[in-house]
């Protein structure tokens, strides 16, 4: 009769075992015996419960994914998905180890989704773990990696992540969006590193390019002219021959930040606000009509500040006139005069440029721009030349073999482009009129008197134009966080007059919404047959006030844009400072100076 107690007893020992192994199993493993169904609800969590892996059905359709999203975020994000191209039809779904792979079954047992690892030791037991950083990974019992979530991207790149190419087995991460904000399924636009000599990544619609980022400058890609460097964010760009792959390090906790690329096509920076509870969008691409690729063809460039928008390089002249004129600059432009290629060709230095295209060039970080110019002047095919690296005052020489294509300028950062032109391009018109005065004695007195007459024209043309030239101050970013916020444009009037630069930042409407509280009506200042003027404050701490013009107003953008400019050359020391506009989403703002003790209203009121 003793046996029983104790039978009994063992087995409660065997119970509490059971149990005990059952929660100390930690929560961010699967094992190879366990499995993960739809019906349990179990997820996978992290160990500091940032993410979480689990079966989800977007928008409550029958079709079911595995994927990993943050669990320490309230809005539902999803940053990985397993099966984006072969859903579970129905909700009984398993995802289990099965061999040496992940696998993921259907309702009649059938593989919808596998690691698809081949070879290695098949009895070997293996197991998948969800890191803080949202990596997903499975590793046999030595502790060998064999497969990770990172190498395979959706649409998501976190911090940590790389995107780009392993030189050694040719294999590329890129990212691909989602077909709608509903469906994870491949969506058409991907982003993804090229491995030219010298590379940047494309943003693609199916197989056409929409978007070029230009190459990595040593700081940042080209076409991100005004990134503010913050410590907490270390950027990471490495072309090597093992290789070419781009990622980032938040270097601060409970900062949560990725690059994301939406079903539209657009490239993405968004960090989650703690206070707000949304994630806010602190770059993008593109931006613009200039980011549109090749808007201006071949040897034209773009600037985004005025219309039109292309103009041909020194030196070159429109391929189509006809459709030049009609704002069409995708034909490009042509030389006036043929290279020579004998040693008198000369350049002409672009500033503050997006690089163009680095299909066709030739990069050597061994020398400087002096050598990078013989260089070029000796090879017939070269088009332009540039530092490779602007950092400690730019070193490097990259080569330009065909022709340069997919420019733009910039009101700030970007960097000179030196385009190779004939000599005769490069004397000087004045130099050229007074040779023709020297030479034309029979009508030298009437041409001297035109040129006496023209320079005084042109003279009194210079001071008129230096009486506009405002004496603006350099605005400061208002981005204090990530990222540009705001995109510094520049805005001129005469194609000539080079030296008219003009700071006029356009803000995004996210960070007015933002500044203003979402156009609170208690940060309302005051109101006019134009709109109203809200009060704000940026994320620096700068003092704003908004004026939201009435959607009503039938001004077209490009004349709002043009008034600005003026309202911009007009500004006067007495006056309440203009210190930005926005465009963006149909609404049409301008952002002033706030004055506390100033009569605003006889400002904005008018
Ligand atoms: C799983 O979650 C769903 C919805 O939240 C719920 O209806 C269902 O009962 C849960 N199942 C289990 C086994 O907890
Ligand atoms: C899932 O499918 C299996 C095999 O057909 C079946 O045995 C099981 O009952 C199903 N589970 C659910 C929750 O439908
Ligand atoms: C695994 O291999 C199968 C068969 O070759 C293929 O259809 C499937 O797309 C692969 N899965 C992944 C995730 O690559
Ligand atoms: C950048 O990435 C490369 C390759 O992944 C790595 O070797 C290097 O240590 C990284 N540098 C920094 C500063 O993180
Ligand atoms: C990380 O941030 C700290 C301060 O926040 C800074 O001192 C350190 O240099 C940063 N590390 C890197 C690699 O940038
Ligand atoms: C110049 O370009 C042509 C055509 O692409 C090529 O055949 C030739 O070899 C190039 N010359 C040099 C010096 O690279």
């Amino acid at each position: 009769m003793r046996s029983v107690p104790n039978y009994h007893h063992s087995f409660f020992i065997f119970l509490i075992l059971i149990l005990f192994l059952a929660f100390s199993v930690s929560p961010n493993t699967l094992s190879a015996t366990e499995s993960l169904t739809i019906s349990s609800n179990k997820t996978i969590i992290s160990p500091s419960q940032i993410f979480e892996l689990g079966f989800f059905n977007p928008a409550s359709s029958s079709r079911w994914y595995l994927g990993i999203w943050y669990k320490i975020i309230p809005i539902r994000t999803y940053v990985w998905v397993a099966n984006r191209d072969n859903p579970l039809s129905s909700s009984n779904g398993t995802l289990k180890i099965s061999g040496n792979n992940l696998v993921i079954f259907d309702q009649s047992d059938r593989p919808v989704w596998s690691t698809n690892i081949t070879g290695g030791d098949v009895r070997s037991p293996v197991a998948a773990e969800l890191l803080d950083n949202g990596n997903f990974l499975l590793r046999d019992s030595n502790n060998r990696l064999l497969w990770q979530s990172f190498d395979f991207p959706t649409d998501t790149l976190l911090a940590e992540m790389k995107l780009g190419w392993d030189q050694k087995t040719g294999f590329n991460r890129i990212l691909r969006s989602w077909k709608t904000t509903d469906d994870p399924s491949s969506g058409e636009f991907s982003t993804k590193l090229e491995t030219s000599e010298f590379p940047e990544f494309y943003i693609c619609s199916k197989e056409s390019i929409l978007y070029r980022s230009g190459p990595w400058n040593g700081m940042r890609f080209s076409s991100v002219p005004g990134t503010i460097q913050v410590d907490y964010m270390v950027y990471n760009f490495t072309a090597s021959k093992e290789e070419v792959t781009y990622s980032y390090r938040i270097n601060k906790t409970n900062l949560y930040s990725r690059l994301y690329l939406n079903s539209a096509g657009l490239l993405q920076r968004l960090t989650w606000f703690e206070t707000t509870q949304s994630w806010k969008q602190l770059w993008y691409s593109p931006k613009d009509l200039c980011d549109n690729y090749k808007v201006c063809g071949n040897f034209g460039y773009c600037d985004s500040n005025s219309l039109p928008n292309c103009y041909c390089i020194k030196g070159f002249k429109p391929v189509n006139e006809q459709a030049w004129d009609l704002r069409d600059g995708s034909a490009g432009c042509m030389r006036k005069t043929r290279l020579s290629c004998d040693g008198r060709d000369g350049f002409t230095r672009l500033k503050r440029m997006k690089l163009p295209d680095t299909t066709a060039t030739i990069v050597d970080r061994e020398i400087g721009l002096k050598v990078c110019k013989e260089r070029c002047l000796e090879d017939c095919n070269c088009t332009a030349f540039a530092n490779a690296d602007i950092r400690n005052g730019g070193s490097g020489c990259v080569i330009w073999t065909r022709e340069i294509l997919d420019m733009r300028n910039y009101a700030k950062g970007g960097q000179d482009l030196y385009v190779r032109l004939a000599a005769a391009e490069l004397e000087d018109k004045r130099i050229k009129n007074e040779k023709i005065i020297g030479s034309s004695i029979g009508v030298s007195i009437l041409l001297l008197l035109s040129f006496v007459i023209f320079h005084f024209w042109k003279r009194k043309q210079k001071r008129s134009i230096t009486i506009q030239t405002p004496n603006v101050d350099q605005v400061r970013s208002q981005d204090s966080l990530i990222n540009d916020v705001v995109v510094s444009r520049r805005g001129y009037t005469s194609k000539e007059k080079k030296s008219e630069y003009l700071e006029l930042p356009l803000l995004e409407l996210e960070a007015l919404a933002t500044a203003t509280n979402n156009f609170s009506n208690d940060n309302k200042l005051g109101q006019g047959g134009f709109g109203i003027v809200y009060k704000g404050r940026l994320l620096d701490g700068k003092e704003i006030a908004v004026k939201r013009l009435s959607k009503m107003s039938s001004q077209g953008t490009d004349e709002f844009m043009n008034e600005v400019r003026l309202i911009a050359k007009l500004q006067h020391i007495n006056l309440v400072r203009l210190l930005g506009c926005c465009v963006d989403k149909g609404e049409k703002m301008l952002i002033y100076e706030y004055l506390e003790n100033l009569s605003l209203d006889s400002h904005l009121f008018g």
